[in-house]
């Protein structure tokens, strides 16, 4: 059986996502994730919380409380949210447990060991009055870019530059907003990636496979050539820095930049799955014990993807040891919400718990994946969603199961009828099914989710035709014999459709297996073909006729929504 190592990039801590963030990897991640399952494939699919660096130092002083504690209440939180939209995650840990201290520091020891660390001292932004360095986002100040003047240390939000401390013009601290700045001198680790080049280079292009976007940024790196970067900060939050095993001399009060730490996180979180489960991690992520076959697939947005086709190949190729490395990556785009940020501080966007607070799971997860950023950036809007959902929801998948079931209760009773064989018509959809089955398998398999939600509409869609054709109403009257042979194929359908669509609506069809009375957990094999699954039921299985699987959204819900989250 092939075995699928599936990551999703880990959330930061500081607050819950929003509907961006949740359709930029979390949410493709589980729809592939469930593919692969149902295609009996021996998935391993892991997240977690990031829980370094400066955001969660920050947004824990703005909520007064200790960074242990909100990060512990964050986290607990997101898990939550993830659980509630369905992310079938094998596990969901956290970077600030202890196998990823363990791990962090081991990569560091290694590095080192094979002369690619090295102690730097370099000049830092220090604030005399917070009597301290101030790292990434604690400094702010006027971006050298375009002059905005509350760009951050790390990174400028209004041009998207990425910036060092030092860059900023007319500095001030993000704690206290003392502009009392100086440059002091200070040591730091620093990962000497120059001496990786050939080695990553050599490695991407063994890769030759990876969605255009990833290719391209990874590309554009290598091209520019890679830098040694620090990978210490000042700061009290993080893992520790160590020699030999003891607190390092000079690095007391500094722990490792959450981007060295946070992508260990995955192996770290599989460690945690481990403990937890008591299977081996190892057969997932060493190529010495059994996972030179494993096929490991990370999903993210594009601003992570050099992290993880330069930064994370380098500690786990400059290690030495036979560490996995991704297969495939597949990076996202940006959604937009109107066009624009989402932002919590600004009140634009829905935000993951938001959603759930308006409608299921499933309504956002079709809307979302049917729209994902996939080849340019994509906008969300109310009205597009409440459109979406509307159409190929209501009127598309939600119509020809209350049809199919309503007109067979009425004329059959709660049973898949008797008598009639399949003839012409059924001939040409099964035919019809095969060859969209086929299209709509293929662009999962290759993680096009846009073009895998038209497939799977379009199957929908000839569900309804068929009925059309077929309109067992009308022939019931002259040959009821006709009608229970469309009214059986019709039923069939509703678990097929279910089958097919759990990867992306995993809560309605695990609803349309339930009114089948079929145990979804049995039903859930990828179907194979369609002439099986029009003959799955048989004469006499009884069903329930249910309320319709979905709703309607009225314009006015649209107008207050638009109101409430800020649409512009
Ligand atoms: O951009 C982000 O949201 C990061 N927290 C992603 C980290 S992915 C991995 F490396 F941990
Ligand atoms: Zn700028």
């Amino acid at each position: 059986m092939p075995r699928i190592l599936i990551t999703s990039a880990l959330p930061y801590i500081n607050g819950i996502k929003h509907l961006g963030n949740l359709v930029g990897s979390m949410l493709p991640a589980d729809v592939y994730a469930r593919f692969q399952r149902a295609r009996g494939n021996d998935v391993l699919f892991i997240c977690a919380t990031d829980e370094h660096g400066t955001p969660a130092e920050l947004a824990a002083r703005a909520a007064g409380q200790s960074v242990e504690r909100y990060c512990e209440e964050q986290h607990e939180i997101q898990k939550r949210a993830c659980a509630e939209f369905g992310l079938s995650f094998d596990h969901f840990g956290r970077t600030s447990r202890l196998p990823n201290h363990r791990l962090t520091q081991h990569f560091a020891a290694v590095l080192e060991k094979n002369g690619l660390i090295e102690e730097r001292t370099t000049k830092q932004v220090y604030s005399v009055d917070d009597a301290r360095f101030l790292p990434d986002r604690y400094v702010e100040g006027t971006c050298p870019n375009c002059a905005y003047e509350k760009a951050r240390g790390d990174q400028c939000d209004n041009c998207g530059r990425l910036l060092d401390p030092t860059e900023l013009k007319n500095p001030y601290s993000a704690i206290s907003g003392s502009r009392r700045i100086e440059l002091r001198d200070t040591a730091h680790l620093y990962l000497l990636q120059s001496k990786l080049q050939a080695r990553i280079a050599d490695w991407v292009a063994a890769r030759p496979g990876w969605p255009q976007l990833t290719k391209s940024i990874a590309q554009k790196w290598l091209k520019e050539g890679l830098q040694d970067r620090s990978i210490t900060r000042d700061l009290y939050w993080g893992i520790k820095v160590l020699k030999e095993g003891k607190p390092r001399p000079g690095f007391e009060d500094k722990v490792f930049y959450v981007w060295f730490d946070a992508p260990i996180g995955y192996i770290a979180a599989t460690v945690e799955w481990a403990e937890k489960t008591g299977q081996g991690w190892e057969r997932w992520w060493r190529a010495d014990k059994g996972a030179a076959d494993v096929r490991y697939v990370q999903f993210m947005g594009k601003d992570n993807v050099a992290f993880h086709t330069v930064s994370f190949p380098a500690t786990l190729l400059g290690s030495e040891e036979p560490w996995k490395t991704v297969d495939t990556l597949k990076s996202l785009n940006w959604l937009t919400w109107y066009g624009g940020k989402f932002s919590t501080s600004q009140n634009r966007g829905v935000f993951m718990d938001q959603a759930l607070e308006l409608l299921p799971a499933d309504y956002w997860r079709w809307a979302l994946m049917a729209n994902a950023p996939e080849s340019d950036d994509a906008s969300f809007t109310l009205e597009q969603f409440a459109g979406v959902v509307n159409k190929d929801l209501n009127d598309v998948l939600g119509n020809f199961v209350n049809r199919v079931t309503k007109f067979c209760a009425s004329k059959f009773g709660e049973k898949v009828p008797e008598g009639g064989a399949y003839g012409a018509v059924e001939e040409k959809l099964i035919a019809d099914l095969d060859a969209k089955i086929a299209l709509y398998t293929a662009a999962l398999e290759v993680m096009e989710f846009r073009k895998a939600c038209a497939e799977l509409r379009s199957i929908w869609v000839a569900g309804n035709e068929y009925l059309q054709i077929a309109a067992p109403w009308t022939a019931f009257k002259t040959d009821p014999a006709r009608a229970a042979a469309s009214v059986r194929a019709g039923l069939n359908l509703i678990a097929l459709f279910a089958a097919l669509s759990a990867p992306v609506i995993p809560y309605t069809a695990q609803k349309m297996f339930e009114l089948l009375r079929l145990d979804a957990a049995q039903e859930a094999r990828w179907p194979s073909s369609a002439k099986a699954a029009l003959a799955r039921l048989k004469p006499g299985h009884s069903f329930t006729a249910t309320d319709p699987l979905f709703r309607k959204i009225e314009e006015t819900e649209v107008a207050a929504w638009r109101e409430r989250f800020g649409a512009a």
